[in-house]
């Protein structure tokens, strides 16, 4: 029996109609639409290698085996392919990111992306985007956006285990954007987003109205893209950030990702605006803003969020390319 192996890239992106909640009828399904942007620049790179020697599916993660959760999301993706391949063999799956997980920068979404193109491509299986996102999705939402390159949608979820794939809206090149992630604390957050949605779903009075709301600003946010319109696409994308931590702060108790940083750098993106830059802000899971602009703006909206204090680092971003193959043997 012969060792089959193939590598993939993929990049993180960023939520401008974000994700939060999932449906409680359905199994890893979303509760809203949501719509990102896929980012150039920083990227997750996975082998996977399908060996019949190998006695149980192993994962290195920077090079260190990975904890129990991450290498159990590892072996549930894996399963999926070896059923659907009607193969046996375990897998030895290594995965680096050349950014810091800290970075506030969702490692999931590109690194279940790569994944699954890597492991759908050395079980010779079919490993068209569509199905690369489907495939990711199943094991983190977010990551079924990072199949495909530029603005990407992913429609709201069906009950029970139906498919669901992203769908790209508009390639990377057709909109002039930055994103100036503020870094505002360095290390791993407190409450990870599964935990957070889930205890949003169960005790935030806000989220009916959270799940009502969304689906117009997700479409305010494609239309905002479509027409190229990046201060209507600012505000629709603020929005829709606000709105999501507004569900999670009414929880209870209430989940608060925010910092004091973060609420600096919120000051500062109107401040900036203000001025007459184009700056909108969007938050995740996380205390860090990533703020919304035009390449000619950037240096000083990147210049102005370096000096808030509590802003410990800045990254710029622009938008991307969807998962590719490196390498099949
Ligand atoms: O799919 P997850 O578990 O990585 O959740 C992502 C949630 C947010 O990043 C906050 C929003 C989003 O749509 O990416």
């Amino acid at each position: 029996m012969t060792i089959r192996a193939a590598k993939a890239t993929a990049h993180p992106n960023i939520a401008l109609a974000k994700y939060w909640g999932k449906r409680a009828d359905g199994v890893n399904q979303p509760a809203v639409p949501s719509l990102s942007v896929t980012l150039a620049g920083m990227a997750t790179t996975t082998t996977v290698a399908f060996d019949p020697a190998l006695t149980e599916d192993t994962f290195l993660l920077g090079g260190a085996p990975a904890d129990e959760i991450a290498r159990g999301r590892v072996i549930k993706l894996l399963d999926r392919v070896r059923r659907a391949a009607g193969i046996s063999a375990r897998a030895r799956v290594e995965s680096g990111n050349d950014f810091p997980t800290a970075s506030g920068l969702a490692s999931s979404a590109s690194g279940f992306s790569a994944l699954a193109l890597a492991a759908l491509s050395a079980a010779g299986l079919d490993t068209d985007p569509t199905l690369v996102s489907d495939l990711a999705r199943r094991i983190s939402v977010s990551a079924a956006r990072s199949a495909f390159g530029g603005f990407v949608e992913l429609p709201v979820g069906s009950p029970g285990e139906g498919d669901l794939a992203a769908i790209p809206i508009a390639p990377p090149e057709h909109l002039a954007l930055r994103v100036v992630v503020a870094v505002t604390r360095e290390g791993p957050k407190a409450v990870g987003s599964t935990d957070g949605m889930e205890h949003t779903v169960r005790t935030s009075p806000y989220f009916p109205a959270w799940v009502a709301s969304a689906p117009a600003l997700c479409a305010r946010v494609r239309e905002a893209i479509l027409r190229r319109d990046l201060e209507a696409l600012g505000v629709a994308a603020e929005e829709s950030a606000l709105a999501m931590h507004a569900t999670s702060i009414a929880a209870r108790p209430g989940l608060l990702y925010w910092t004091g940083g973060t609420v600096e750098a919120l000051e500062e993106v109107r401040r900036l605006r203000a001025s007459g830059l184009l700056a909108y802000a969007t938050i995740d899971a996380g205390p860090h803003v990533k703020v919304l602009t035009t390449p000619e703006d950037e240096p000083r909206v990147t210049a102005a969020l370096a000096e808030v204090p509590g802003v410990k680092r800045t990254i710029v971003a622009s938008p991307g390319e969807g998962a590719r193959l490196l390498d099949r043997t």
